[in-house]
């Protein structure tokens, strides 16, 4: 079997590799083609992960390319995961916002919506691509935003896109864990969007375990998210949301963390990933030894801000190990080898959240097998939930339009309408700001 990775030259990409080396069953992906349009980029991961391979006899044969379209052709599985305009794009996002008062984050608020808008035309041309050169292949979608980008992938995949992320699983694995429940038996109640999303419950044997959670604040403070939002509150949303609902309900403090920092998230990433890149491209620099080392302070500092504004501490140990590789791995098999299986993903809603229309792309568990992913039935979301992801696809709507069209009104109407926006003045100078600094957005005319 045949996977091909795009954004090859990625830093995460050993991590994809690492999972595929544990994979010795038959049927597994015996080839990866990596694709980036940086080979630079490309050598540097390339030989980490044949420091990963060695002396394992049944590693996938790897190659690597900066034609796309060669990349595409004969795959079984195309993983997406790129960084249209890099982490300098990324630092970008945050500064221009950050500049206006509102939030500049990966993909919440306004540098969301500015990231979107420069992936999207580049995501929809992958797309195209993949059903003319593959039309039999999955993609699963890493690129983010995540849900917007599957949204805008499916409109030419239909269903043969799926987008996954890692904070659900993690959030999922973290309640599970307090709760002294076995991850693999627990069905946790999760739904919304991407990045956007409410656990609601935990279930045992038939069993809803989240109440005790919740009426417990020593168990409240012992986890991430529990530290992030406070026993209070959470008691009183009766939910336990995704680590990156912070952004929402504390946006206040993390502004005024992120305009404090000496750096963004994206310009730290930036000088911490120039360093890697430049150290692996060195044959007397041990690139695996390397790359673990920068990928265990990124994950020590993930979040760093938000932590603080909350006095939230440090993250576990059990919490630094991601999680994004293994989602991937599981989809990849259930749908090769039709080994069923549950997983929470960004599919088409179907029918799902009801007051969504069928196409919109949220994240919710979906029963996998050789047929793909199908959304499980899940109770509504309260009606505050439901009002912030009402707004925030309507907002992603405006961004796909916007990136049909190419219409400026239609960009600032995205960065208008968003709860994180306070003015339309504001959103007239974000975009603005980002079309002077990302070519990317040359197209808003
Ligand atoms: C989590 C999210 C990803 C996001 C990443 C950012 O894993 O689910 O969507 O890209 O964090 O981490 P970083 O180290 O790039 O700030
Ligand atoms: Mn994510």
């Amino acid at each position: 079997m045949r996977l091909t990775i795009l954004g090859g030259g990625g830093f995460r990409v050993p991590l994809v590799h690492g999972a595929l080396l544990g994979d010795h069953a038959e049927g597994r992906v015996t080839r990866v083609v990596l694709h980036d349009v940086d080979a630079g980029r490309l050598r540097a991961i390339t030989r980490v992960l044949a420091e990963q391979a060695d002396g394992v006899p049944d590693a996938p044969e790897v190659t690597a390319t900066t034609d796309l379209d060669e990349a595409l052709r004969g795959a079984d599985f195309v993983f997406s995961a790129i960084r249209v305009g890099g982490l300098e794009g990324r630092a970008h996002d945050e500064r221009v916002a950050l500049a206006e008062g509102v939030l500049g984050q990966e993909t919440v608020g306004a540098g969301g919506i500015a990231y979107g808008l420069r992936t999207v035309p580049v995501a929809v041309d992958i797309a195209r691509r993949v059903a003319r050169l593959a039309p039999d292949a999955w993609v699963i979608n890493f690129t983010n935003p995540a849900g917007l980008v599957t949204e805008a992938m499916s409109g030419h995949l239909g269903d043969r896109v799926i987008g996954i992320c890692d904070s659900p699983v993690g959030l999922g694995r973290r309640i599970a864990r307090v709760l002294g429940a076995r991850p693999r038996e627990a069905w946790i109640d999760y739904v919304g969007l991407n990045h956007l999303g409410w656990v609601r419950g935990l279930r045992v044997g038939g069993r809803d375990e989240l109440p005790r959670l919740l009426d417990d604040p020593a168990l409240l403070g012992s986890f991430e998210e529990g530290r992030l939002f406070g026993a209070d509150w959470l008691r009183s949303l009766g939910a336990i949301p995704n680590e990156y609902l912070h952004y929402y309900y504390f946006n206040r403090e993390a502004v005024g963390a992120y305009q404090r920092a000496e750096r963004t998230r994206g310009a730290f990433l930036h000088d911490q990933q120039a360093r890697f890149y430049a150290g692996a491209s060195d044959p007397d620099v041990p690139a695996l030894d390397l790359w673990e080392r920068t990928r265990a302070e990124r994950e020590a500092t993930y979040m760093a801000e938000n932590r603080e504004a909350a006095g939230a501490g440090e993250r576990e140990a059990d919490d630094l190990s991601g999680g994004y590789e293994k989602v991937a791995l599981a989809l990849m098999r259930a749908i090769a080898r039709d080994e069923r299986t549950t997983l929470i993903l960004n599919v088409r809603n179907r029918g799902t959240l009801s007051p969504l229309d069928g196409d919109a792309v949220i994240e919710v568990p979906c029963l996998v097998d050789a047929n793909g992913a199908h959304p499980v039935r899940v109770d509504p979301l309260p009606d505050h939930a439901t009002g912030l992801v009402c707004a925030v696809k309507a907002v992603e709507r405006e961004v796909l339009a916007a990136a049909r069209s190419g219409s400026r009104a239609t960009a600032v109407k995205a960065f208008a309408l968003h709860p994180l926006v306070d003015s339309v003045n504001v959103a007239r100078r974000l975009v603005d700001g980002y079309t002077a600094v990302h070519p990317g957005l040359a197209y808003l005319g």
